[in-house]
């Protein structure tokens, strides 16, 4: 999704600019552009397609000047095109932005009125027109960035320069994340810290309505109704993680990969295999306090949705806590049924979700106490949180999300033994048995990524359907369901998952000899119930694959395909079937010559809502 980078200092802007640029590609993008400004003139450089495009565009035309400003967008209002592509210049004034301008039709229709000529078809453009507007009224640029803010509904972050003005840069935020990192006279400005983390580690986080003033080797922070006010920086003391395949030929298959490790690292340090019990060092609750809460709510995107669902089965029935699973983006808006007795859990790879961070703050509107589980260390969900479970699986490039979500599920376990121990629903030996299977997963998954033969066996057979049904009950049920997101997200058959229990109330109308049924079957009490769902599909001539534990003689034997997943217990065996299918979706993109890394149209780090 959509990425910021701003410089001011004593350097040639464009490497600075470039460099934190490729440090955001990960997030997602479909074009990219830059301005610097050398005595005066803004130069601006755009393409579409990746930042080698603009790369080379440069290098065409090389750029000048210390002063600069940077992005990579991801189309949201207007195609990905040369024109759409950010920065944007109305007049003096030269803009990129992040977000979505929610009142531009109107704006831009005022506008016009009053004689300014649109180029794109982008909401953003607005901006630059706005502000060079109310420039040329006051000949204030921080004045003009205000009074253009005010007519601003939506979300932004912002970061402009003035031809006018061509020392200063500006910066603006409100719901879009920035920050601004300091060395000495010279300032970065980012959506991400890894973008500038390279050049220094002293940060200021902007909040929402703030905006910086750059001038001359001074930064001057203001609220967008122009009072000054005072913010420190703080130390990150963080390393920025390398982006590298390893020998891999892409970052998705090195990461389903890595998932052996990263489990090892999420628990790393967390069991106290005597108690039976784990330590959470960043929740910052003790059990009277965990005891206090009347339920949970735990709320997600995507992946990370799924990883709540799991959640709720996993909670609710190991230690009898009600548990609600929501949407972040339909939770923010319903005014849910929270109060200051609800444990909120947003759950996010990225931290930066613009939703879940949205229904983060809609919770702790309501006192609700939030600890979050995110993978990104001091992200915007992390950072707004009263406690934090990081994940600690590493960098993630790969969009569709492999490791990121086994260890969220890896982390809600361990929630539930500390909730399950808090409040005496789990005794301290069902706590010791529950740390022996965990302790065990690694070398599951392991076998189980060495199912990759088979599977990929699997892929070819069924690589002209366009259309599969995932099925599972239980737990298996989200499992289900993240596969067929898996598969949706990078070889673009169409995929659905359901509770296979609720297959005769509709999608059993779809069963015919074109599609296949992937059969959650794991080794649980929904077995012979499961077995039966699978029956009534090869009754109705579907096609089945069954994957299914190991040791199970029985399931495979009517359906088109078995593998046999390791059994890692009632609980953890979910992990292993989501790796599995994970290689399933991975196989068919490939086999399909599909950029698994980078889907078209998804974004890795959702900025927007
Ligand atoms: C995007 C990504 C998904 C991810 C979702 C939520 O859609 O492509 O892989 O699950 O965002 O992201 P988060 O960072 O909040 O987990």
């Amino acid at each position: 999704m959509c990425g910021i980078v701003g410089y001011m200092g004593n350097q040639d802007a464009t490497p600075v600019i470039m460099n934190g640029l490729k440090m955001l590609e990960y997030r997602g993008y479909d074009s990219a552009g830059i301005c610097t400004m050398d005595d005066g003139t803004a130069e601006i450089r755009r393409s579409s397609g990746k930042l080698i495009n603009l790369e080379r565009l440069i290098k065409d035309k090389p750029l000048s000047g210390t002063i600069g400003i940077g992005h990579t967008r991801w189309a949201t209002h207007g195609k990905a095109s040369v024109t759409n592509a950010h920065p944007h210049k109305s007049g003096s004034v030269v803009v990129v932005h992040n977000g979505i301008i929610e009142n531009y039709l109107a704006l831009k229709d005022e506008l016009i009125d009053r004689g300014h000529a649109f180029i794109s078809e982008t909401d953003s453009e607005v901006i630059s027109h706005l502000i060079d507007e109310k420039y040329e009224l006051t000949g204030s640029f921080e004045k003009a960035v205000q009074l253009a803010l005010k007519e601003l509904h939506g979300a932004y972050a912002l970061c402009i320069l003035n031809q006018k003005d061509e020392k200063t840069l500006i910066a603006a935020k409100s719901g879009s994340p920035m920050v601004v990192g300091i060395r000495g006279d010279e300032y970065f400005i980012a959506s991400d810290m890894p973008a500038i983390i390279s050049n220094t580690r002293e940060m200021v986080i902007m909040e929402d309505g703030e905006m910086a003033v750059f001038r001359e080797g001074r930064v001057t922070f203001f609220t967008i109704t122009g009072e000054e006010i005072a913010k420190a920086s703080r130390h990150v003391d963080w390393s920025p993680l390398k982006a590298e395949k390893n020998g891999y030929p892409n970052f998705m298959l090195k990461e389903i990969h890595e998932q052996p490790q990263s489990i090892k690292n999420v628990i790393a340090g967390r069991l106290l295999d005597e108690k039976g019990d784990v330590f959470l060092e960043g929740l910052n609750l003790n059990d009277c306090e965990l005891n206090s809460f009347e339920k949970l709510c735990l709320v997600a995107c995507g992946t990370s949705w799924h990883a709540a669902l799991v959640g709720k089965y996993l909670i609710e029935e190991q230690c009898r806590i009600p548990v609600d699973v929501e949407i972040a983006s339909e939770f923010r808006y319903r005014d849910p049924l929270i109060s200051g007795k609800t444990l909120v859990i947003p759950i996010s790879q990225s931290g930066e979700t613009a939703d879940t961070l949205a229904a983060l703050r809609e919770a702790r509107g309501k006192n609700a106490h939030i600890v979050s589980i995110c993978n990104v260390v001091d992200s915007s969900i992390a950072r707004e949180s009263d406690g934090v479970i990081y994940t600690h699986a590493g960098l993630e490039i790969g969009v569709a999300s492999t490791k990121a979500f086994t260890t969220q599920l890896v982390a809600l376990y361990l929630l539930a033994i500390r909730l399950g121990r808090a409040n005496g629903t789990i005794s301290q030996e069902k706590g010791q048995e529950m740390i022996v299977e965990l302790s065990g997963l690694p070398a599951h998954v392991k076998k189980t990524l060495e199912l990759d033969p088979q599977i990929e066996e699997i892929a070819c057979e069924y690589l002209t359907s366009w259309d599969a049904i995932y099925l599972g009950r239980g737990i298996s049920y989200p499992i289900a369901l993240e596969g067929a997101l898996k598969l949706k997200e990078i070889s673009y058959i169409h995929a659905d998952g359901y509770p296979a229990g609720e297959m005769k109330h509709g999608p059993i109308a779809l069963i015919d000899r074109e599609m296949p049924v992937f059969i959650l079957a794991p080794n649980d009490r929904h077995l012979i119930k499961v077995r039966s769902n699978m029956e009534e599909v090869i009754t109705r001539g579907g096609k089945v694959i069954a994957f299914c534990s190991e040791g199970d003689q029985e399931t495979g034997r009517r359906a088109e395909f078995t593998l046999k997943i390791p059994w890692a217990g009632e609980i953890l065996s979910a992990v292993l079937f989501a790796v599995a299918l994970q290689l399933l979706a991975y196989n068919f993109a490939i086999l399909k010559g599909k950029d698994v890394d980078q889907p078209r149209n998804l974004a890795k780090s959702v900025t927007v809502e």
